[in-house]
């Protein structure tokens, strides 16, 4: 029988599946997260780069689309650069409309209290087991761990998903989500079998119908054959994956772009005009792994279906013989 029942990760969401949309600052908004939701993923509604009336008018079209649950994400590190600002999201976020919350990208243990007090689910995103390990400490309910091969920012001393998940599921007991480098049910069968419960999912989903984001982009993607990995002066994003192409390469030789600038060019020109000549097209290295846009459902779909082929597949290997010998 195919079920998540006792999976803490849906316990925790009360959602269907396992399965979250990365809340990427722009696209991370009630088009997309409605449709994860809708399909019984994790979607999740970024609080990074709206004011708060903005938001809450995306959370009305959000209730809107779906009455399924849905997460919402705080950005850590731009919070606490801005109390005022940090003060004001926190209070619309805890104010009864979601049971879940994902903080990431910084120091988590100043606001998990708060969050725990409201009574909201708290998972936090980090790349180190160092921080997931604190942030645990700090009553945190799951963690989510970012493999080096994730896209949107990171460090080259990172650990990759394959071992990171190994070491965490040796020294975590809250639930672990992995991300970086997983596109569909095959990649997340391989992370339950490294110990993750639950998977999340970023380039994948800007290759979706609902990313508000320029075709030219979601092409780059589709047609990724290798990515490239740029040094930026951002202390947050160290390094910026991205598909490999005639801008990332002369990027790379010191022959175009900024380096200081996000993208290292003009974003804005990439994300809406289609610009590929402009800015980074950004992924992680499962640009690699995407051949199609599809809608943010059927990629939910299609990752529990693959799923469940592939631990079936796997499942082929106990053999009844092969039981009798062991
Ligand atoms: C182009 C790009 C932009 C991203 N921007 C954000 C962001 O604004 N906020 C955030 O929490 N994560 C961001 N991420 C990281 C995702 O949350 C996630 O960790 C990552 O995409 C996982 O790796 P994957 O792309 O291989 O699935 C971004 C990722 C990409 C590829």
């Amino acid at each position: 029988m195919r079920s998540f029942e006792g999976n803490r990760v849906i316990q925790h969401t009360g959602t269907e599946f396992p399965i979250f949309q990365a809340p990427i600052g722009l696209i991370s908004r009630a088009p997309l997260v409605g449709a994860v939701a809708e399909a019984g993923g994790v979607g999740l509604l970024e609080t990074a780069s709206l004011p708060i009336p903005q938001l809450q008018e995306q959370y009305e079209e959000l209730r809107g689309r779906t009455d399924k649950p849905f997460g919402i994400h705080l950005m850590v590190g731009t919070l606490s650069r801005m109390p005022d600002r940090a003060d004001a999201v926190l209070d619309w976020a805890l104010d009864g409309k979601t049971r879940f919350v994902t903080t990431g990208y910084g120091d988590p243990t100043r606001f998990i209290q708060r969050i725990k007090d409201a009574g909201v689910v708290t998972y936090h995103l980090t790349d180190s087991i160092d921080e997931a390990l604190r942030a645990q400490d700090a009553g945190v309910d799951g963690v989510v761990l970012g493999g080096a091969e994730k896209g949107g920012g990171h460090r080259a001393d990172a650990l990759h998903t394959f071992a990171l998940l190994q070491k965490a599921r040796k020294q975590l007991h809250v639930p672990i989500v992995a991300s970086g480098g997983i596109v569909d049910g095959i990649g997340m069968a391989a992370a339950f079998a490294l110990g993750a419960e639950g998977i999340w999912m970023g380039t994948r989903f800007i290759a979706s119908a609902e990313c508000p984001w320029s075709p030219e982009y979601k092409q780059e993607i589709v047609d990724c054959n290798a990515v490239i990995s740029i040094d930026l002066n951002f202390p947050v994003i160290p390094s910026m994956r991205a598909v490999r192409n005639q801008f990332s390469e002369a990027v790379s030789r010191g022959e175009a772009g900024d380096r200081n600038k996000m993208y290292a060019g003009e974003p804005l020109k990439l994300f809406y005009e289609g610009r590929t000549d402009l800015a980074l097209a950004g992924c992680g290295e499962s640009g690699v792994l995407i051949d199609e846009v599809k809608s943010a459902g059927q990629i939910v779909r299609d990752t529990v279906d693959e799923f469940w082929t592939e631990i079936e597949r796997l499942s082929g290997l106990l053999t009844p013989r092969a039981v009798a010998t062991v």
